[in-house]
């Protein structure tokens, strides 16, 4: 399989999508496995890699990052912050940098004042005193923490339920760890070719029960979700936690938006349903709570014997997370409530959501408007891409949603990313017709692709 994905990058040559500028941008796992091959085949020595990445194809960001740049596009695909974070929690890493004691190894559990801040700020969420010194794992991102939910409870061919459209790095993380992912769709209920709100993507229970077999260990919820913007509701909540206690499944509720919600009364966490502590790790991201997205620090929140494996496992991949920055994420959890930080950060996106679908509703183009995460989706089925334009080879392997990015990028100068690749292969005809934007940008980064994206005036029917 990497030896397709190689020869389809040289038959993309010509579209430069391959080319690494010199400039810093982020990588994701998947495409360093990538260079890396590339670095083997270049020369005479071919060790062949383990089965368990030799089935990666060419991941969604590997596209449409250095096309961005290649296009000097505004990126609007990946979900990372264009702007700092906060002044309080920067002088709080640059702090740390100087003690030596933040500056060596920390507990494998996390550092004890990230533990206790995170019990203080989450135990009025969970409804429940949490112990910080069994209750509550610090992970090197959100991401590493479920790779060691998977790597401490998953046996080969263990089966993962999933709701697609999924965050991508579920699946890496399940078969990496000798799992099976199952998927369910999460579908669009009403005319998605009208305005929608995220709650009107639903679903079906049944259909979600139909997935679980003898082998189904893990259930895998994302509220608020990426990238529909869908924040569950008590009863949808309910119904899947009474499938996880009738079924005997462990929940993974990633719950790395829960700070980035537009209405307070209807975020509600799992764990907090009747029964449902017992059976949920629930995950949190300092990336996405405070804009650190590259400094790695998140968290699993639940019970001790629950945690026990993932801990275990992550012992043995990373050891312990950076200290300095798990200190600076501590003191931003400190320091949130008197800067009263979390409402004030809600606000900004508010805007910010608002300054974009401004746009799609000025151009007419329906978008789901979402009740919590920072991404819009939006439906593309009126743009009219014109019939002769050429695409680079390897996008007609992809479905179409590939080819209105990439048209988009290269002809309206605006990156969004294709959400087929959230979906399982079997379902990706569901997502061809959106396109996802993330709206984590500064103000003036929204504006330049507010001017570029009513270009597409002339282009829809
Ligand atoms: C739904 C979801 N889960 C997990 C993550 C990973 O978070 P982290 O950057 O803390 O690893 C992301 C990041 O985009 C995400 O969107």
């Amino acid at each position: 399989m990497l030896a397709r994905i190689l020869k389809g990058s040289r038959t993309l040559s010509s579209a430069s999508l391959f080319l690494r500028p010199h400039i810093h941008r982020p990588y994701t796992a998947a495409q360093l496995v990538t260079s890396a091959s590339k670095m083997t085949n270049s020369n005479t020595v071919n060790i062949p890699c383990a089965e368990r990445v030799a089935h990666f194809e060419q991941d969604v960001w590997s596209i449409f990052t250095p096309l961005a740049v290649e296009c000097q596009a505004v990126n609007l695909g990946q979900g990372f912050m264009n702007f700092p974070p906060p002044d309080f929690v920067l002088e709080a890493a640059r702090e740390a940098l100087l003690r030596n004691d933040c500056n060596q190894y920390s507990h494998p559990k996390g550092r004890p004042r990230l533990r206790n801040a995170l019990a203080k700020s989450y135990s009025p969420l969970f409804n429940r005193e949490l112990d910080p010194e069994h209750e509550v794992v610090v992970t090197a991102g959100a991401n590493e923490g479920i790779f060691s939910i998977f790597a401490g409870y998953l046996d080969k061919g263990s089966e993962v339920i999933l709701m697609e459209p999924f965050f991508d790095q579920y699946i890496a993380n399940i078969t990496m760890n000798g799992g099976v992912p199952v998927y369910c769709p999460i579908r669009p209920q009403g005319d998605s070719t009208k305005e929608m709100s995220a709650s009107q993507w639903k679903v079906d229970i049944k259909e979600l029960e139909s997935k679980i077999t003898p082998r189904s260990k893990i259930i895998v919820l994302n509220t608020p979700h990426n990238p529909i913007g869908k924040v569950f509701s008590r009863e949808e909540l309910e119904e899947i936690g009474a499938l996880a206690t009738k079924h005997n499944l462990l929940i993974i509720s990633d719950e790395v938006y829960d700070r980035l919600y537009f209405n307070p009364e209807n975020h509600e966490r799992i764990a907090t349903l009747d029964g449902l502590w017992e059976r949920t790790i629930t995950v949190g991201s300092g990336g996405k709570t405070f804009g650190t997205t590259g400094w790695r620090i998140g968290w699993l929140v639940g019970p001790k014997k629950l945690l026990e494996p993932a801990l275990g496992a992550h012992t043995r991949i990373v050891f312990c997370v950076n200290s300095p920055l798990q200190e600076a994420i501590a003191i931003g959890f400190e320091k949130a409530e008197e800067q009263k930080f979390f409402g004030s950060q809600v606000s900004a996106y508010e805007h910010k959501r608002e300054k974009l679908l401004s746009v799609f509703r000025e151009l007419g183009l329906p978008a789901t408007v979402p009740d919590g995460s920072y991404f819009i989706l939006v439906n593309t089925d009126k743009i009219q891409v014109p019939q002769d334009y050429v695409f680079p080879d390897l996008l007609y392997k992809r479905p179409r949603d590939f080819r209105t990015c990439y048209w988009l990028a290269k002809e309206i100068g605006v990156v969004a990313i294709p959400p087929s690749e959230f979906y399982s292969k079997e379902n990706q005809n569901l997502a061809e017709k959106f396109a996802r934007f993330a709206f984590c940008k500064t103000d003036e980064t929204l504006d330049a692709a507010a001017e570029r994206l009513l270009k597409l005036k002339a282009y829809i029917k």
